[in-house]
């Protein structure tokens, strides 16, 4: 099929199906282009609590469907390729963290959305990349707290709010692999230009950074700002909206530790316009969870809702 016959099939089956597309900034442009709303892991969670579509077509990873699954249990949540997961979720398996939150009796457990829906049933509220800090205000000051899973965003966090945070040891594969030396040579070579980048980024880089915040806060950021260069330190799918937004401003993707210019995450970018339409045309692959499962993983979720 033709990437024209491609799209012009996906916008029929969406009318078919009354479906809506949720995608995140770090999809491919034209997966972007295609979808009805585009936004970081809070406004896309915000998005499928609020639709009135009977399917939600989830091009992003299997943590955000799972969350829209979750949020509409009575729906048809869709995801492209269901292999698209996460490393922050990968990495902390619901049985290791159960035995974590037990060396820890009585502690608050904020979890980041980047998790699995067993180990959010665990937690007392989530939180994304946008409201970490606003919801870790909001557990009283005498509280031990644990904050899983990313600890570079742990770590941003603790910075902000002045909290001692417990943290669990997990990183982004994306996000820990851009390197210093190449993000200050760049800064060198481009003395004008702003560094935005996303709070899972490694301490040391986000030293370099002259706006910290989610994908959509950078995005925001850069749009407003009356900066006309960035250098953008996190996963390259964002420069397209940047681009579109501001076209006329310069956007730098900083270099991860390899021979690559550019960082890409390999879950995100699984979901192909193609699979897109095939998993329109076939109904499946499908987000499922077991009733109990998902009631436990939405009280934290309402919780993040009500709080953000
Ligand atoms: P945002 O919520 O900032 O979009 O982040 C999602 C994510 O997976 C970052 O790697
Ligand atoms: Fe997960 Fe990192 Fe990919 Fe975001 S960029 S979805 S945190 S692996």
């Amino acid at each position: 099929m033709s990437e024209h016959d491609c799209e012009q099939e996906i916008l029929r089956l969406k009318k078919e199906l009354n479906a809506v597309i949720l995608a995140h900034y770090y999809q491919e442009g034209e997966v972007q282009d295609l979808a009805d709303f585009v936004g970081d892991s809070l406004a896309l969670a915000q998005e499928a609590a609020r639709t009135s579509a009977e399917v939600i077509v989830f091009c992003g990873v299997h943590f955000m469907a799972e969350t829209a699954k979750i949020l509409n249990p009575g729906r048809l949540v869709l995801l492209p390729d269901l292999a698209a997961g996460c490393s922050l979720a990968d990495r902390c398996p619901p049985e290791a963290f159960r035995a974590f939150k037990e060396r820890h009796p009585g502690a608050f457990v904020v979890t980041y959305v980047n998790s699995s829906a067993a180990v959010k049933a665990m937690s007392d509220v989530i939180c994304t990349s946008s409201n970490a800090v606003k919801i870790v205000n909001r557990v009283p000051k005498e509280q031990q707290i644990i904050f899983a899973p990313d600890q570079h965003l742990g770590r941003y966090v603790s910075k902000q709010t002045g909290r001692e945070l417990v943290l669990w040891p997990g990183s982004c594969i994306v996000h820990e692999i851009f390197s210093e030396q190449k993000l200050v040579q760049l800064l060198v070579e481009h003395p004008d230009a702003e560094v935005v980048a996303h709070p899972e980024c490694e301490e040391r880089v986000l030293a370099h950074a002259h706006f910290v915040g989610s994908t959509k806060a950078i995005l925001e950021h850069a749009v407003k700002s009356e900066k006309k260069k960035f250098i953008v330190v996190t996963e390259s799918g964002i420069l397209h909206q940047m681009q579109r937004r501001a076209p006329y401003k310069t956007f730098i993707p900083a270099p991860p530790d390899s021979g690559c210019a550019c960082n890409e995450c390999p879950h995100m970018k699984l979901n192909t316009m193609e699979k897109l339409c095939l998993c329109m045309r076939d109904r499946r692959p499908a987000l499922e969870l077991p009733a109990g499962l998902r009631e436990a993983a939405l009280a934290p979720l309402k919780r993040m809702l009500e709080w953000s």
